[in-house]
């Protein structure tokens, strides 16, 4: 679901090009596979409606992912690069944190080209090609988020030098993967791994058990967070104009100096400096 801090290997496998990608091999796909993205995007697109921000909504329509069958990419970044300059390419699993921040900031997005059996429909470890397109891609269509991801990638590879993996790997956690977004009165999804699953789009946002508070990049990169379940914090972005600036504007190598000692917030903590939307009751427990 995020880079790969754990990823050790240097050198790519067999059969991959030396930046890791590997062909789709859209054609090796069966039809099971691409009934089971026909599944999982009629699922989603019901519970997204009037759930997700309106540019991930309308990054579908444009790149038409509701198309039958699992997008093949060299179509899907055509229609991409038209409107943003990014492309998608098939990598065979978790990618170095070096190899992926550089694709990020050449606006290439890198995808796992396998789908999940129907005995995974509800939850996998390693991010597939459902995760990964109908998550992350639509919103690449959006120029201001298209260029936080950019912003990111370029962010990483400064970041390489100043041994803050941790802290920026936090930050994708909270934005890119789990974020929410102020919308008038109320809030809507656009993090990835929220809007990719199904349990999870209707927490997010409406369970009482998570805790929602306004974004702070600083108080971001100091939160734990959960791989194993459900988030019990949650943060939301007035705009992706704010995010994006506040990346750019950041000089992050003084901000991880004044991080550095600072003890790491717990994942369902609450301070007094938070600006809290909704304060969680955490009455759902973590799975064990
Ligand atoms: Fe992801």
């Amino acid at each position: 679901m995020i880079n790969a801090q754990d990823v050790r290997a240097l050198e790519p496998p067999a059969g991959a090009a030396a930046d890791w990608t590997i062909p789709q091999a859209w054609n090796g796909y069966t039809r099971e596979d691409h009934a089971m993205w026909d599944r999982l995007f009629a699922r989603q697109a019901a519970m997204l409606e009037g759930r997700a921000v309106p540019a991930f909504l309308r990054g579908l329509d444009v790149l038409r992912l509701s198309k039958p069958g699992i997008p093949d990419f060299e179509e899907l970044s055509e229609r991409l690069g038209a409107l943003t300059g990014w492309r998608v390419v098939a990598v065979p699993g978790l990618v170095p944190d070096d190899v992926f921040f550089r694709h990020l900031a050449n606006r290439t997005f890198v995808a796992g080209r396998f789908i999940r059996g129907p005995e995974q429909i509800d939850y996998l470890q390693e991010p597939d090609v459902f995760h990964d397109v109908f998550g992350h891609v639509p919103l690449l269509s959006d120029p201001v988020f298209a260029d936080y991801m950019q912003a990111y990638g370029q962010g990483g590879l400064r970041s390489l030098a100043f041994n803050a993996l941790e802290r920026l790997a936090r930050l994708y956690w909270y934005t890119v993967e789990f974020g929410l977004i102020r919308d008038g009165a109320g809030l809507k999804l656009y993090g990835a791994g929220i809007v990719s699953s199904f349990g999870e789009s209707h927490f997010a946002l409406e369970d009482a058990s998570p805790n929602r508070i306004g974004f702070d990049l600083a108080r971001v990169m100091r939160t734990r967070y959960r791989i194993d379940d459900f988030q019990e914090t949650y943060f939301v972005i007035d705009s992706f104009e704010s995010l994006l600036r506040q990346t750019l504007e950041t000089d992050f190598g003084p901000l991880y100096q004044a991080l550095d000692g600072l003890p790491d917030i717990a994942t369902d903590a609450l301070l007094e400096t938070d600006r809290v939307v909704h304060r969680g009751t955490h009455a759902r427990k973590a799975r064990p």
